[in-house]
């Protein structure tokens, strides 16, 4: 298969109940990376364009669902179902959903 553009990493961290982190699989993100791999597959983008992983956690739990873009290299976060529309429709213009992008003070937070 060819190398696409971009890497969507959706992390499906899950811990048990009641970790004091949280987990971005108890907010739904597998819901999240099933969502974007139907829609991309969808708009017929999944070839070039991009392909949504899981991944790990990526070490941004506070501000889960985290979908790290490569090779882009920013992180949205507070990512939902509800998103993942607006997060292809940016795929397939090469833009991004500044809403979502966590900022360098999230960041900071982790
Ligand atoms: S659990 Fe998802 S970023 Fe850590």
């Amino acid at each position: 298969m060819p190398q696409r553009a971009r890497y969507l990493f959706v992390c499906t961290n899950r811990r048990a109940d009641g970790h004091e982190k949280g987990c971005c699989a108890a907010r739904g993100s597998e819901a999240v990376h099933r969502a974007l791999k139907e829609e991309l597959k969808a708009r017929d983008l999944t070839r070039l364009h991009a392909r949504a992983c899981t991944a790990s956690c990526l070490d941004q739990c506070s501000t889960g669902v985290t979908v790290l873009v490569e090779p882009d290299h920013f992180f949205y976060g507070h990512v939902t179902v509800g998103d993942v529309a607006e997060i292809v429709d940016a795929i397939a213009t090469g833009g991004r959903v500044e809403r979502l992008v966590l900022t360098a003070e999230e960041l900071a937070q982790g």
